[in-house]
């Protein structure tokens, strides 16, 4: 009798691969993630390793969060976030272009950066620089006592456990989470946000864990149209709102994994120019899950199928509307528009795995990259 093992396969707990491993630790990053900061009767938004109060947020005038990659698509979000519920004015900067861009940066201003691994070079140095220009900072990152952590004054720590494949997911959305919850905090704190929206997402945010688990059905889906799709050389994301945010991010994780060109447009800027790239048989993934721009996505996706594309639309569960418009429909449970996002990238992380598995690409150490950049 031989039992074979190895530590790898061990860690990969029965999956294939870390990257889908990672996908199907979401549930548990995330109720980690929020764990402490839910008072038990869930109306607060608690922040124990801050405790601010109004006149600390008082002090700044604006945020900008630096951040690179996946980090930077989830400060898009945390952006979307902060103004809608603390109304303060939000700047989200690619980390290695905020560096040499002779910044705005004041004593006014509370620097958020974002990074997964706490190491990578270009957000440590603009890290570095927004402090010397005087603001404040708070760093949301994974790794306890990583160097971006140590650097900044404060740090809120996602609870993602260790991500090891080079594409990032539960990272991802744990950053989502903690961007969310950081926003209502504000709000809280400076009175600008309903709080009865405040318990509405904070009760969304628990149940995230539940939601996120049902979206592991659309499993099969995503598979089928990695295969029939997965061959393409091209494929476009759009979204509006904080659904253009999610499809940037769905784009990146298909280019860097499955080597499919992939583009995220704003449904807006389609005619901007994008437009004549569409063709007969092109891949568009839509976005509709913000009820606010609902209508105008439909029409975008009716300006992408007028020249034959193939359309997979991301909605809600029980939109029947959005159905009639594109060729598949992949559901998320329906949620509150700040959570939608959380859940709505998970079926294009599927996308992007299972297009790497059928185009035979090595899922968990793409060509060229490496999990931290730590080198400029
Ligand atoms: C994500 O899939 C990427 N591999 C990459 O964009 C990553 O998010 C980026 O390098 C930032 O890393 P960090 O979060 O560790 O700072």
């Amino acid at each position: 009798f031989h039992v074979s093992w190895n530590a790898e396969a061990a860690e990969k707990g029965g999956y294939e691969h870390f990257m889908l491993k990672e996908i199907h630790d979401q549930p548990k990053a995330v109720r980690d993630t929020f764990g402490t900061h839910i008072s038990e009767d869930g109306k607060t938004a608690i922040f124990d390793e801050l405790n601010w109060t109004a006149d600390d947020v008082a002090a700044f005038n604006k945020i900008l969060i630096v951040a690179c990659g996946t980090a930077y698509h989830a400060g898009l979000v945390t952006k979307q976030y902060i103004e809608s519920l603390a109304r303060i004015s939000v700047n989200v900067e690619i980390a290695s272009e905020y560096r040499y861009s002779n910044p705005l940066t004041d004593d006014k201003t509370l620097c958020i950066v974002i990074s997964q691994s706490g190491e990578t070079s270009d957000t440590l140095a603009a890290l570095k620089e927004a402090k010397r220009l005087g603001a404040k900072s708070l760093a949301i990152t994974n790794v306890v006592g990583s160097s971006i952590s140590r650097e900044a004054d404060n740090t809120v720590y996602t609870w993602a456990g260790p991500e090891i494949s080079v594409a990032s997911t539960k990272a991802y959305t744990t950053q989502l989470v903690a961007g969310l919850l950081f926003a209502v905090y504000l709000g809280q704190l400076n009175g600008k946000m309903d709080p009865a929206l405040g318990e509405e997402i904070l009760c969304g945010v628990k149940n995230l864990p539940t939601l996120i688990h049902e979206i592991f059905e659309v499993d099969e889906d995503m598979k089928a149209f990695a295969k029939h799709y997965g061959f393409k050389s091209d494929a476009f994301f759009l979204g509006r709102a904080i659904d253009y945010a999610v499809a940037m991010e769905g784009a990146l994780k298909l280019k860097e994994i499955s080597y499919i060109h992939a583009e995220a447009y704003a449904g807006g800027e389609l005619k901007h120019g994008t437009l004549a790239l569409i063709e007969e048989g092109v891949p568009v993934i839509a976005l509709a899950t913000q009820e606010d721009v609902y209508d105008k996505m439909i029409s975008n996706i009716r300006e992408v199928k007028a020249r034959e594309a193939v359309v997979i639309g991301i909605g809600m569960k029980g939109d029947e509307e959005l159905s009639k418009h594109v060729d598949h429909t992949i559901y998320v449970p329906r949620a509150n528009k700040f959570i939608a996002p959380i859940l709505a990238v998970v079926p294009l992380q599927l996308l992007a795995y299972y297009a790497a598995i059928t185009r035979g690409a090595d899922v968990d150490k793409p060509r060229n990259l490496a999990k931290s950049v730590t080198v400029e």
